[in-house]
């Protein structure tokens, strides 16, 4: 049985749950009849609801799945949680195999024991490095407890990212901000500074944004403050009171703006740097597990040692321009073996540009 091309559907399924499930994993499941025909999919749509298994074995209504065989990216859950175990189900309906991607890094669940239990066949690891790679954010929010970290730049082939006057519209084409957009749809939130709102007045639509101000120097009516949720780290909070004696983590709400809310959250600073450390911790306190950095190169280099993933286009041009602004700018270093070190992981042309995906080496 070709169970990889089912595991590729079910990862194809999963998919359609981004931006939708989180803190929950991407989930897809595929059903087979005792005979091997697909009788019914599912993925998870939306954290809360019904998770893929269920989704799947639901829609059966005359018991065809009996003596079948149920192929899921993750391994099925045994506990309680919004919705009831799954195994549950898996047994209920007479399911004889179940082939699944990985195991759950959640400690909680056990549901590969429960099923081989119950007498079912269980075939574990198809596509495992595929189904691991589905659920990245997932894997480091259970293991580590912190957020997940990528951060996007858009540069010429000599890696600059604005000219010295701050002069970036448009570095890469249509179809490369187009993929942007779709990046941004698998982030809990995206992430960028005062300076790049400063210099660019940018949208970036999202349910929800956080923004670097340390002293307030963005004004409410600039274009990021009209959508979503945002959330604003600054050494004090003078907005929308002075609101001195307010200790670290204070969080202070604003609704001024026409569409969200405004969210101040006072933060330490060192060296007239706000507290990276700090931020990112409060946010995943908040349930923020997955961040996109859209900013600068003095941020992206700040971000550059928390980051799990690097999505970098590049413009086939060159500015020719050491005075540009470069894209990861934080440090100055005299022996070329300090650079820091990625592995490519892919790499995709969209437009006229191409899209380098990399991780840490
Ligand atoms: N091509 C692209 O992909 C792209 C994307 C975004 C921006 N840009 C361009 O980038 C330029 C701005 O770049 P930039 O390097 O000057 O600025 P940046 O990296 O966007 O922002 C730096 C600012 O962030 C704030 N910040 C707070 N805490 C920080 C920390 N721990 N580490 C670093 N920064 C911290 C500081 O301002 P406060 O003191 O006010 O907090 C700091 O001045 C703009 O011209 C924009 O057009 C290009």
């Amino acid at each position: 049985m070709d169970y990889e091309k089912y595991m590729k559907i079910c990862i194809q399924l999963a998919k359609q749950g981004e931006g939708k499930v989180s803190p929950n994993p991407l989930v897809g499941c595929v059903v087979l009849d005792k005979d091997g025909n697909k009788i019914s999919e599912g993925f998870h749509a939306k954290y809360g609801e019904n998770h893929a298994e269920r989704d799947a074995l639901l829609k059966l209504k005359n018991g065809e799945e009996k003596d079948g065989t149920l192929i899921v990216n993750l391994e099925p859950c045994s506990h309680f949680g919004k919705t009831p175990p799954c195994t549950d189900l898996i047994i209920e309906r007479g399911i004889k195999k179940v082939v699944i991607g990985m195991r759950d890094v959640n400690p909680i669940v056990s549901g590969i024991q429960k099923l081989k239990n119950s007498g079912i066949e269980v075939i574990e690891g198809v596509l495992e490095d595929e189904c691991r790679e589905l659920n990245e954010i997932f894997i480091k929010n259970i293991t580590q407890n912190k957020p997940f970290i990528a951060i996007k730049t858009a540069t010429t082939l000599d890696g600059k990212i604005a000219t010295s006057t701050g002069s970036s519209k448009w570095i890469t084409s249509d179809e490369a901000r187009n993929k942007v957009k779709n990046i941004r749809n698998r982030y809990d939130a995206i992430m960028t500074t005062s300076s790049t709102i400063l210099a660019d007045n940018p949208s970036m639509i999202h349910k929800k944004k956080i923004i670097l101000d340390r002293c307030l120097k963005t004004d409410l009516e600039s274009k990021i403050y009209q959508q979503g949720e945002v959330y604003v780290f600054c050494d004090e909070i003078t907005s929308p009171h002075p609101s001195p004696k307010l200790g670290e983590g204070a969080v202070v709400s604003d609704s001024r703006t026409n569409a969200g809310e405004v969210i101040f959250i006072k933060t330490p600073s060192k060296e007239n740097k706000l507290d990276l450390n700090f931020v990112l911790k409060k946010m995943y306190e908040l349930g923020i597990k997955s961040i996109l950095v859209e900013s600068g190169g003095r941020l992206n280099g700040e971000m550059l040692k928390y980051a799990d993933k690097i999505y970098h286009f590049i413009a086939p041009k060159i500015t020719g321009d050491n005075s540009s602004l470069s894209c990861f700018d934080f440090r100055k270093i005299t022996d070329i073996n300090e650079c820091e070190n990625f592995k490519i992981k892919s790499v995709e042309q969209f437009g006229k540009d191409i899209l380098l995906i990399y991780l840490r080496a």
